[in-house]
């Protein structure tokens, strides 16, 4: 069994990431080597608690840990105040201590949310992520970033908190729903097109082994976990190059809101696909990245099967005007001036301040279906 170990230097935060088959037959081992005499509280949600937690209990049990479980609804909805509460009050009921740990088992929603109230239960409790989406696995299980949605908007409520142990068992991978994995192949993607244009390349090359399991997946993964948490050791808490990280997701984020967060027509991972392909069309136009990039782009996320162009989304979307609004409304933009990340080309993109909105009102009209 391989398994590639990527060190996030955080100094004395520092912790590893594990990514490789068969980990979640390995965690007791791995979490007693890192935390002795630790019980933990084991938050899931009751898709992948269906698929994947009793062999996670039977394998801690066996390395002598005890274990409490708490299961919450799958969904966006789960990162709530009310969820938060229910994990916030199961890790007390339990008694864990601060030497404790609260383990997140499943998506990036179970990792956010068991994130944040490992982050606040005692101010401040011991956390180990064992992320079974791809997308959990390349990002969101990865630098720190808690929370829940609020009334007002998504992840608006949290902490930085950076877990001890992350366990990516590439294997659980299998039983994630196709569309799932395609979405959070995105994310892999987006690591090649920030700043690695030989990752891309390999992936154009090896996209199939990736999606079918095998070495080529542990690569991938632990290549993306490499590239964020490069940027993480950086940019902790986002003042600068994290943002880097947002690649496609200024577009993808207006197109999330413009569709009502309805995961029936865009899942967050399908958004990013076409807001990166949008970002490098954008940039191409204003004379910035070429158009042989642009397409090569696209090329790649069509033949993946992930959508590229809004002509994708099923059921229409606003007009211009109104895309531009939601663009305008995300979170990266700052007094009134549109923040992009924009490219010189595959694996050279670069934070644009200040791009006019009259440039990305155009372009949006000219990106739109007829
Ligand atoms: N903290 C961060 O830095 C960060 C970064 C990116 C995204 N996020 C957050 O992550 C969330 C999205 O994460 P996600 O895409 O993993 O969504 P998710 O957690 O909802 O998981 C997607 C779906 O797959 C199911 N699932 C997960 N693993 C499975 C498995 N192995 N087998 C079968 N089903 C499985 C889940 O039950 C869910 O229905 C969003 O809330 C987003 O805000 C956070
Ligand atoms: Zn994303």
């Amino acid at each position: 069994m391989s398994v590639e170990t990527v060190s996030v230097s955080l100094g004395d935060r520092a912790y590893d990431i594990l990514i490789g088959a068969g980990l979640l037959a390995r965690a007791g081992k791995e979490i007693a080597a890192r935390l002795p005499r630790a019980r933990l509280a084991v938050v899931t949600d009751t898709n992948v608690a269906g698929h994947h937690l009793e062999a996670l209990v039977a394998g801690l049990e066996r390395s002598g840990i005890s274990v409490t479980p708490i299961e919450l609804p799958p969904g966006e909805k789960t990162k709530s105040f009310d969820a938060l509460q229910e994990v916030v009050d199961g890790i007390l009921a339990a008694r864990l201590e601060r030497g404790d740990a609260v383990v997140a088992l499943g998506g990036g929603v179970i990792g956010d949310l068991a994130g944040f109230a490992s982050g606040i239960v005692r101010r401040g409790m011991r956390f180990v992520q064992m992320p079974t989406s791809l997308l959990a696995q390349v990002d969101s299980s990865v630098g720190g970033k808690t929370g829940i949605n609020s009334s007002h908007g998504k992840n608006l409520v949290g902490v930085f908190h950076q877990p001890q142990l992350v366990l990516a068992d590439t294997d659980v991978l299998d039983t994630l729903p196709a569309r799932e994995f395609r979405a959070g192949y995105a994310e892999v993607a987006k690591y090649g097109l920030i700043d690695r244009p030989g990752f891309f390349a390999w992936l154009e090359e090896n996209w199939r082994d990736i999606f079918a399991g095998g070495p080529a997946r542990t690569r991938a993964i632990a290549e993306s976990c490499r590239a964020k948490a490069d940027v993480v050791a950086r940019d902790e808490f986002e003042t600068g190059d994290r943002a880097l990280l947002n690649l496609g997701h200024t577009f993808g984020h207006a197109l999330e809101a413009a569709t009502g967060y309805d995961s029936t027509r865009l899942v967050h991972g399908e958004g990013v696909a076409i807001g990166m392909a949008l970002a490098h069309r954008f940039s191409s136009r204003l004379n910035l990245c070429s158009m042989d990039d642009a397409l090569r782009v696209e090329a790649h996320l069509r033949e993946v099967g992930l959508p590229w162009r809004m002509a994708d989304i099923a059921g229409g979307l606003p007009d211009a005007e109104r895309l531009l609004a939601y663009v305008a409304q995300d979170k990266k933009v700052t007094r009134g001036e549109l923040t992009f990340i924009l490219t010189r080309g595959i694996g050279q993109s670069f934070i644009a301040r200040n791009v006019p909105s009259s440039e990305v009102l155009s372009f949006l009209r000219d990106s739109l279906p007829a």
